[in-house]
């Protein structure tokens, strides 16, 4: 599928990866939709040349105004980005954790955007060839020690998206998943080892999507994959480090 022209909604597109991306997106002119919960940014971002719309993930009310939005402003919705997320790092067995942070990361990392996906595959379906692009993480295939939250979050996100390859297989849908490697965002301030820009990234994988690949990543983030899967073991000495 060649992305121009088409109308385009990106979760957590008012920073990092997100907002690359949709900056990317509208060079190739596109109409970009960018979902953020701070109204002074969306207005920023308008001024460069972005559609917004305010919503907070974490409430369903939110959520399903935001909806109605896109089906009076936008009916003809052709890929959907479900990019926003956020990651606490703690360890589940030594930190008093406030509950209300494993709700938080749960509901914006997954069910949000789950139900924002169920919600938007009728305005999808109504267009001839569109897209869902779910970003997930290496942390999704293996978990983290000090992110256990985050990575249950992406491994549900990794399950869901697989799910919809297949529950939506014999329409004009088709499903990707956007593995990250670390980049440099505000996810990933304060963490030294190296990190890819986000320019780079999405350089890297636009033409993977172009060309319709199902995971669509970095060769390191391929071979972690491997390594997760046949190699566990090897996999936590590489996160423990
Ligand atoms: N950076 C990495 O190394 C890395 C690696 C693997 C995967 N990822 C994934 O890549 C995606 C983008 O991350 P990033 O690194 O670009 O992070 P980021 O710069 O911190 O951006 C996070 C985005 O999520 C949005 N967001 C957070 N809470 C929200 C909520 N309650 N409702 C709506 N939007 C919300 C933020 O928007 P507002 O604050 O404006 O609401 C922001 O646009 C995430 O899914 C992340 O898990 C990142």
């Amino acid at each position: 599928m060649k992305i121009s022209n088409k109308t385009i909604l990106i979760t957590g597109g008012t920073s990092g990866i997100g907002y690359i991306l949709g900056k990317e997106l509208l060079v190739k002119k596109n109409t970009v939709i960018l979902l953020g919960r701070n109204g002074d940014r969306l207005k920023a971002l308008e001024k460069e040349g972005f559609e917004t719309i305010a919503c907070d993930l974490g409430r369903q009310d939110d959520v399903e105004e935001a909806v109605l939005e896109i089906e009076n402003q936008f009916p003809g919705l052709e890929i959907l980005f479900n990019n926003a997320g956020v990651q606490y790092n703690y360890l589940i067995t030594d930190t008093v954790i406030p509950l209300t942070k494993i709700r938080d990361e749960i509901e914006i990392n997954l069910t949000g955007q789950i139900i924002l996906t169920q919600l938007l595959i009728p305005v999808l379906a109504r267009n001839s060839d569109s897209m869902i692009v779910n970003t997930t993480s290496g942390l999704g295939a293996f978990p983290k020690s000090d992110g256990l939250v985050y990575s249950a979050s992406k491994a549900g996100m990794r399950s869901f998206t697989t799910g919809l390859k297949y529950a939506l297989k014999d329409t004009n849908i088709s499903v990707a998943e956007f593995i990250p490697p670390v980049t440099d965002t505000n996810m990933t301030a304060g963490r030294s080892e190296n990190k890819m820009s986000p320019e780079k990234l999405v350089q890297t994988i636009l033409p993977q999507l172009e060309r319709g690949k199902s995971i669509v990543t970095t060769s390191q983030i391929r071979i972690f994959l491997w390594i997760s899967f046949l190699f566990p073991g090897l996999a936590n000495k590489i996160l423990s480090k």
